[in-house]
This record gives C-alpha cells, sequence and structure tokens, in this order.
C-alpha cells in the first residue's frame, strides 16, 4: 500500500516534471536547435559569432523569430535581448513576425522595376489577393518586397524561400506558384 502509494506520489511528480519541461520547450530553444547551434558556435572565435546562425536554425524550425526567441538566443549566446534583436531586425532574411509556410521576396530594385516587376506584383496581387507584407489565408505564401537578388541581367527576379527566379513572366507565376501548393 505504502509502496503504491509512494509509487502514485513519483507519478504524479514525474508529471509535474514533465509538464513544466514541456512548458519551457515550447517557449525555449529545442534540444535539436541547441545542438546545431553549439555545432556553429565550435566554429566561430565567441559565441555572439554564431548569433545569425542560430537565428537562421531557429526561423528554419518556427518560421519566424519571436521575442521568446530572441530571448532564448540571446540566453543561450550570452548577449543582450537588444543585441540579438538588433541583428535579426538589420537582416531582411530574418522574419520578425508570423509568415507562412512559404515567403515570396520579389526583387523592387532597379533593374527589376526597369524591367516591369510592377506587372509581377499586380499579378502576384490577383492570383493571392495578398499584398506586401501580407499572408494568404491558407498561411501558404507571405508575400515581400525585397532589395536587389543579385541577378539583375536576368529581371524581373523573386525568390520562394532558397529557390530564386529568373527572367519572370507573368504567364509563368502559376508554373512556379504551382510547386509549392
Ligand atoms: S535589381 Fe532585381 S535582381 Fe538586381
Amino acid at each position: 500500500m505504502i509502496e503504491q502509494k509512494l509509487n502514485k506520489k513519483q507519478s504524479n511528480s514525474d508529471n509535474t516534471a514533465s509538464y513544466a519541461e514541456g512548458v519551457l520547450k515550447e517557449h525555449y530553444l529545442t534540444d535539436k536547435e541547441r545542438t546545431a547551434i553549439d555545432h556553429e558556435i565550435a566554429m566561430v572565435p565567441h559565441k555572439s559569432a554564431a548569433v545569425i546562425e542560430a537565428l537562421k536554425i531557429v526561423q528554419n524550425n518556427r518560421r519566424w523569430i519571436s521575442d521568446e526567441s530572441v530571448n532564448a538566443i540571446a540566453a543561450y549566446l550570452q548577449m543582450s535581448p537588444a543585441e540579438v534583436d538588433s541583428v535579426a531586425t538589420f537582416y531582411n532574411l530574418i522574419f520578425r513576425k508570423p509568415v507562412g509556410r512559404h515567403v515570396i521576396l520579389l526583387c523592387d530594385s532597379i533593374s527589376c522595376y526597369v524591367m516591369k516587376y510592377g506587372d509581377i506584383y499586380t499579378a502576384l496581387q490577383e492570383k493571392l489577393r495578398i499584398r506586401f507584407g501580407e499572408t494568404t489565408g491558407d498561411d501558404c505564401f507571405t508575400l515581400l518586397p525585397n532589395a536587389c537578388l543579385g541577378c539583375c541581367d536576368h529581371a524581373p527576379a523573386l525568390m520562394i524561400d532558397n529557390d530564386l527566379y529568373k527572367d519572370v513572366t507573368v504567364t509563368c507565376l502559376d508554373r512556379i506558384l504551382k510547386k509549392y501548393t
């Protein structure tokens, strides 16, 4: 009987511990993220030099970088949250607001502007029913403007996730978008 009670007590305490662990994992870095960040730290002279890679690792898992993620990364890299936040907001490929499953970056710099990126933007607005900064209702796409994507001789250009599309035309948009739906 006593043993039963002890077992029950032990089980309650295990539940409390695993609940607390679950809550922590929800808000802070996972073991997988820590391992990946540790790998990056090992390749740089000091922890803070791994901040961009740490942001990318967490973003790859969670799509975007919340304030909780900023705080967790800061604590892990022994930096202040403000320092991590300034890096996160400086890099336009780090998202500080929720985004869809796929992010479309449409170049609006000079070469693409001259090569009628506006037509592509208009077509995307019509097809997806969103404007810059917005996400489709099914959470599939977020559309963002982006500075030069580095292929000005093939303007207009856009990027979806890590895929770069050059010489984009309105007619090829459906084919491109279909790959992600
Ligand atoms: S201006 Fe668009 S890729 Fe360079």
